[in-house]
């Protein structure tokens, strides 16, 4: 179970097994609670104006239907009310996690959401017996990058010339996934 617990003064206190952060200076309004559940096709139409945001090469629509639909993807959303603020896919493939995309709403970057994303994700792979997370990421997203290598992703390996838009290549990124009885 993974929840977001507001404390007062836009603080909030993400809960999960790996993640416990306070986030500050969210909007003053702001005093609801934030939830992680599963994403479903009826969120695409608040998902594709983050994506849209994010990323100079989209996914389409198309491509997030086509996602959802395969039963080997783990997609999962964070919202507070009805407003989606993050969302991330993965694809499972044998004992191997592929993290194809995740992204969060410009305005509530830098107070956690994306370690609260990639964390549930990764503890529920674990639990499901996958044992490897990997990723593409642009070399240039040294904030990506760092939120990977703050949750155990370390670089090994390139594929040169990998994303368009602008041309940039692709640094690989994995990190083991051990369950806490799995030993050293
Ligand atoms: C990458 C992204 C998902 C991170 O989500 P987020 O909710 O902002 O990340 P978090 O708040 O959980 O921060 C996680 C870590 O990322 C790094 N980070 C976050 N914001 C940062 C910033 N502005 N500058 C430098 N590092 C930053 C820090 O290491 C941070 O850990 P810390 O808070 O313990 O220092 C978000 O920036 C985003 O949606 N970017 C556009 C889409 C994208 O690039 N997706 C990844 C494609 S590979």
């Amino acid at each position: 179970m993974s929840v977001c617990i507001y404390i007062g003064k836009n603080r909030y206190i993400f809960r999960c097994a790996c993640v416990n952060k306070v986030a500050q200076e969210l909007d003053p309004s702001s005093t609801a609670e934030m939830f992680l559940s599963d994403l479903q096709v009826g969120d695409l139409k608040q998902v594709l104006p983050i994506e849209r945001k994010s990323f100079t090469t989209p996914w389409s629509a198309g491509g997030f239907r086509l996602a959802l639909r395969n039963p080997d993807v783990m997609a999962l959303k964070i919202s507070k009310n009805d407003q989606l603020l993050g969302y991330l896919i993965a694809f499972r493939q044998s004992r191997e996690l592929l993290i194809a995309n995740i992204a969060v709403h410009e305005d509530y970057r830098g107070i956690g959401l994306g370690s609260w994303l990639l964390t549930e994700c990764m503890e529920r792979a674990r639990e499901e017996g996958i044992t490897y997370a990997v990723l593409d990421v642009r070399e240039s997203n040294k904030v990506a990058q760092s939120l990977y290598r703050k949750l155990g992703f370390r670089v090994f390996g390139r594929r040169a010339g990998y994303y368009h838009n602008p041309r940039e290549d692709a640094l690989v990124m994995g990190v083991g996934l051990k369950r806490r009885n799995d030993g050293p």
